[in-house]
C-alpha cells in the first residue's frame, strides 16, 4: 500500500513539508509506504510525474499553504492539471487536505482542496481536528503539539481506512458500479 502526498507549496521544505513528513510518519509506522512530491510547480511536465504516481498510489493527501486565506494559486492550478489529466486514477480513493497558516483562513482552505475529492468519489479521511498547522516557518510548526497531533491521527485514520479496504477486496467487496455520467445543463 502506498500514499502519495503532494506539497503545495513552492518552499520544498516548508510548514506544509512539516505537516506532510508527520502524516508520512504515521502512515509508515502502520506499514504503509509514502511519497511527498514537490507540487508547488504546476507545469505540465511536473503534473504529469505525479499523474504516473497517482496511478500506482492508493491514496492521496493534498497540502497547501494558506495563501490569502485560500489554497496556494500553484496547487490549485497543480490540482486543476492533475484532475482534467488523471481524475480516473483518483477514482473511490481515499483522500485527505491539510493546511498550514500563520493563522487564518485555514477551513476554507481545506473546503476548497475537499472539493476535488467529493468529485472523484474519494473516501475523505479526517483527523480529530480539522486538518491544519500553524507556524511561519518550520521549527514554529514543530512547536505545534495539538497540529502535530491532528496529523498523526490523520495518518492512522487513513492506514486503517486502507487496511479496511483492502480486507473487504479479500472478502469479495467490489467496488461500486459507474453510471455513465449524466450532466444537466439548465441553459437555453
Ligand atoms: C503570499 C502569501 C499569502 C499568505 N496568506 C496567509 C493568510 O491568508 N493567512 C495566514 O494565516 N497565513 C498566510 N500566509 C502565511 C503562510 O500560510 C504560512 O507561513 C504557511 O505556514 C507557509 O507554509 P509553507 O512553508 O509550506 O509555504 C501567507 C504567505 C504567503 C507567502
Amino acid at each position: 500500500m502506498k500514499v502519495l502526498l503532494l506539497n503545495g507549496s513552492p518552499r520544498k521544505e516548508g510548514c506544509t513539508f512539516t505537516a506532510l513528513t508527520e502524516v508520512a510518519s504515521a502512515l509508515q509506522a502502520n506499514g504503509v509506504d509514502t511519497e511527498i512530491f514537490q507540487a508547488g510547480d504546476p507545469t505540465v511536465e511536473n503534473v504529469k510525474a505525479a499523474a504516473e504516481k497517482l496511478k500506482e498510489a492508493d491514496a492521496l493527501v493534498v497540502g497547501s499553504p494558506v495563501y490569502w486565506a485560500s489554497p496556494s494559486g500553484q496547487i490549485i492550478t497543480f490540482m486543476d492539471k492533475l484532475c482534467s489529466m488523471a481524475g480516473q486514477d483518483m477514482l473511490h480513493k481515499p483522500a485527505a487536505a491539510v493546511t498550514s497558516a500563520r493563522r487564518a483562513g485555514t477551513t476554507a482552505t481545506l473546503d476548497v482542496l475537499n472539493k476535488y475529492f467529493a468529485f472523484y468519489q474519494m473516501p475523505i479521511i479526517s483527523s480529530n481536528y480539522w486538518n491544519m498547522v500553524h507556524g511561519n516557518a518550520p521549527e514554529e510548526v514543530r512547536q505545534d503539539e495539538e497540529g502535530l497531533q491532528i496529523m498523526r491521527t490523520l495518518g492512522n485514520n487513513m492506514a486503517w481506512m486502507l487496511k479496511c479496504i483492502e480486507a473487504g477486496k479479500k472478502a469479495g467487496v467490489t467496488m461500486p458500479e459507474i453510471e455513465e455520467k449524466v450532466k444537466t445543463n439548465f441553459i437555453r
